[in-house]
């Protein structure tokens, strides 16, 4: 079988030696939003990949949504996240951070109290990972126009952070259901203003972010996350293929580094997903293009040999496998990843799982 996985890639500026790509996880080991010396052994000791995207970091202390996830809002931040940076370039490794706001997926605890903010006063079913356990999601407050092109500055300042801090560029976080995506769908988005309504409005806060993102970090260092056929945190859309394929064609006018898509996950068909496939995808977006989502070796030879993807993404291999790529190139055993140990915690089931 040919290894495509292994034939190096340029993704704008990021020049890979191979298509692995480590997908950013959230892992909550980070007290107080400062990243700790474990997570410079984490992710150092997983520089081989193609590239590292770093776990959700949230931008604004507004953003924040889980405990003990690492922020980039302050110098603490800046300066504790270089010692990852540090850690990994030293392994000749490259990295980007991953910019997170969650909008109504929090809870006042995390904000003294004060509501989480969404695009639309409508709440998620479900329930909020608080530092006092789980509780339910509450109806957050709706953002009043005014205060959009404040949260524009946050993501525009958190990137030239993330520059600061040694990262070799950004993701947006337009996944998953935080807030970015929350606006895309008119599941949670029934704005009147010029942020809800039309495709082109729903997409605008989307856009105005990575024009900002892009002013600080060139286009050629920024990668946007999407999950088009995503239900997770109760996000929902009439039409996602109409959003999705608006943003899209979009997003081809930026020559970003690459778009990166969340496929439809087993979770997203039980919750009723309207499926969107990535032939339908590629053909509207013309940049390079980096999919996730439950890939093993082979589908993942697959789906570049297929012409549908130029680089693969591995989330729970990556949580177990430090050195996914010479296991994959040795075709070697997998470590399976313990579930138990994925969110808080310390070093166990985060930096102690072996390598060959
Ligand atoms: C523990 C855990 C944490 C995750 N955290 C994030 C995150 O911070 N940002 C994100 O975009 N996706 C996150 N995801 C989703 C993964 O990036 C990936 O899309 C998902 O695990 C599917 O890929 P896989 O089947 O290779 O694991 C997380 C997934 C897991 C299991």
């Amino acid at each position: 079988m040919t290894t495509q996985l292994y034939t190096p890639i340029n993704l704008g500026a990021l020049q890979l030696p191979n298509r692995i790509i480590m997908a950013p996880l959230t892992r909550m080991r980070a007290p107080n939003s400062i990243p700790t010396e474990i997570m410079a052994t984490y992710y150092s000791q997983r520089a081989s990949a193609g590239l590292i995207i770093s776990e959700a970091t949230p931008i604004s202390p507004q953003g924040v949504g889980y405990p003990a996830t690492p922020g980039i809002w302050n110098q603490a931040h800046i300066d504790a996240w270089q010692k990852t940076t540090t850690a990994v370039h030293e392994k000749k490794g490259r990295m980007v951070l991953q910019l997170w706001h969650v909008g109504r997926i929090s809870h006042p605890d995390f904000h003294d109290g004060a509501l989480p903010v969404a695009p639309s006063a409508i709440a998620a079913k479900g329930q909020a990972v608080t530092p006092t356990g789980m509780q339910s999601f509450v109806t957050p407050r709706a953002l009043a126009t005014d205060e959009i092109p404040g949260i524009v500055e946050d993501y525009r300042q958190a990137a030239k952070n993330a520059l600061a801090a040694g990262f070799d560029g950004v993701e947006i976080h337009g996944a998953n259901g935080y807030l970015l995506d929350q606006f895309l769908r008119d599941g949670t988005n029934q704005r009147t203003d010029i942020y809800g309504g039309s495709l082109e409005n729903r997409a605008r806060l989307l856009m105005e972010v990575t024009k900002a993102v892009i002013a600080v970090c060139g286009a050629d260092r920024v990668g946007i996350r999407l999950s088009p056929s995503g239900t997770f945190n109760d996000i929902a859309d009439s039409n996602p293929e109409a959003i999705f394929t608006y943003v899209l064609a979009e997003l081809n006018h930026f020559n970003l580094a690459y778009l990166h898509i969340v496929d439809a996950l087993e979770g997203d068909i039980r919750h009723g997903a309207k499926v969107i496939t990535l032939s339908v995808l590629r053909k509207v977006y013309q940049g390079n293009l980096i999919v996730c989502g439950g890939y093993d070796q082979l589908r993942a030879e697959a789906v570049l040999a297929e012409g549908m993807a130029d680089a693969v993404a591995f989330g729970q291999l990556y949580i177990a496998n430090p050195d996914l790529v010479a296991r994959f190139q040795q075709h070697a055993a997998l470590n399976s990843a313990d579930s138990a140990t994925f969110y808080g915690g310390d070093e166990r089931g985060y930096i102690d799982y072996p390598s060959l």
